[in-house]
């Protein structure tokens, strides 16, 4: 791709659909490669990031078929059935992968070396090491163990009760996955619930998983049966062409079979409250998620303040939201959101540069920015910085800015939405 040109545009219609969901994409894959019996998944998203989760766990000996592009076939032999890698296990640019893995193999009894790409080098990985460390995995790694490369000889866990200081689906994910394996309970508790795409999907292949109010709890020696799994769209991809809409004047778009887990909807809450016209139409569940549609159109917007318990509800759409700030009148604040410094980019530093590149109004604060809306925006060169996800939002930025918007190395796109350039292209 490298370079993605976006031109100023006056109006975006249609009905389509978005790739697969990438939360339940990976958790598809590592769920069904240590249950037992065969997986099917429908809807994968063959982004690099679930790629990359699908390479791991073939290094691991799982016999994963890709029939189409969008369907696996897996085939599970239960925890037993991972083996001891014999290359190094390389997640790429992915943090779920990562974190998640590391707690499949914070349970088996061999050894791996894990590593990813120079933004994965940069996240933090203690706050699983540590937690997986009392639980009686040996891991070790760069800086004590808090950033990759890893390496991880598992086995022999413990149950612990964890009190997690960030609301991360990785990390209660991570700790689940190593509970299973474990002796007695494991308990997660998170200042604010995150995403539980992992709740869902553990009871869908037949965990006994409990929840209540403050966290979640498994008990351990469970076994994972198969399942058929059929992902839904992703809300966090479908938040582009939302976000395209709301903005883009006589707009309107019908967007198919979108994952409306509440755990994950917060951004259409925040578009709704700032005035957006958004119509959602529930159509059924998939594997516990539930599915449906979303029809979005132009719409007059105003700014408002988005922090607390609404942030991991829509953690990843925050560069989005930043870009039709812009375009609302007044101020819209994003506080509570200091997890963003940590993701792919430092993503507050990275959406301020980006929005006052354009002639936005920004302000970074240490746990969010301030967006001084009702600008118009002049088009310019962006770089993703290697971000998918602020890629996409200056390609969405690029639709009402003056001249239109150039992004380089807008490869990044991939790692969620491959086909979005073609996608806009047929709006
Ligand atoms: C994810 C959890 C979130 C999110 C990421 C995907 C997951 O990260 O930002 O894109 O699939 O569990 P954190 O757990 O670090 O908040």
């Amino acid at each position: 791709m490298g370079l993605l040109r976006m031109k100023e545009r006056s109006r975006l219609s249609g009905t389509i659909s978005v790739p697969g969901d990438k939360s339940i994409s990976h958790r598809a894959v590592m769920f069904g490669s240590v249950a037992r019996g065969t997986t099917r998944v429908d809807g994968f998203l063959p982004g690099a990031d679930c790629l990359s989760t699908m390479e791991c766990f073939r290094k691991m000996g799982v016999e994963i078929r890709q029939e189409g592009p969008t369907s696996l076939v897996i085939t599970g032999k239960g925890w037993e059935g991972l083996k001891e890698p014999r290359e190094v296990l390389d997640v790429g640019n992915s943090g779920t992968t990562i974190r998640l893995m590391l707690g499949i193999l914070a349970g088996r009894p061999f050894h791996a070396a894990v590593t990813g790409d120079e933004s994965i080098a940069r996240r933090p990985m203690d706050r699983v090491v540590r937690p997986l460390r009392l639980m009686g995995a040996r891991v070790e790694g760069r800086a004590e163990g808090s950033f990759t490369p890893l390496s991880v000889r598992g086995g022999g866990l413990k149950g612990i009760h964890h009190q997690s200081p960030v609301a991360s689906a990785q990390v209660k994910s991570c700790l689940l996955l190593a509970g299973l394996q474990a002796e007695g309970i494991t308990r997660v508790e998170e200042p604010a619930l995150s995403r539980d795409h992992t709740e869902r999907m553990l009871t869908a292949f037949g965990v006994k998983v409990k929840r209540d109010e403050k966290g979640v709890a498994v008990e351990g020696r469970q076994t994972l049966f198969a399942r058929d799994v059929r992902v839904p769209g992703d809300i966090s991809s479908a938040a582009f062409p939302i976000a395209a809409a709301l903005i883009t004047p006589d707009s309107r778009l019908r967007i198919r079979n979108v994952g409306l887990n509440p755990t994950r909807t917060g951004i259409l809450d925040v578009f709704r409250q700032m005035g957006g016209e958004i119509e959602i139409r529930h159509s059924g569940e998939w594997c516990g998620e539930p599915v449906g549609d979303i029809i979005v159109s132009h719409s007059s917007l105003k700014g408002m303040e988005v922090g607390g318990e609404m942030i991991p509800r829509l953690i990843d759409e925050i560069p989005v939201l930043a870009v039709v700030a812009t375009q609302a009148q007044g101020e819209t604040v994003i506080r509570d959101a200091a997890e963003l410094k940590v993701k792919e980019t430092d993503r507050i530093a990275v959406t301020a540069a980006l929005l006052r590149n354009l002639g936005a109004r920004v302000e970074e604060t240490d746990d969010g920015m301030i967006i001084r809306g009702g600008t118009r925006l002049k088009g310019n060169r962006c770089d993703s910085h290697g971000d998918h996800r602020i890629g996409m939002a200056a390609a969405v930025a690029g639709l009402v800015a003056e001249g239109g918007v150039t992004v380089e190395r807008a490869e990044a796109i991939n790692v969620s939405f491959p086909g979005f350039e073609e996608l806009f292209s047929r709006l």
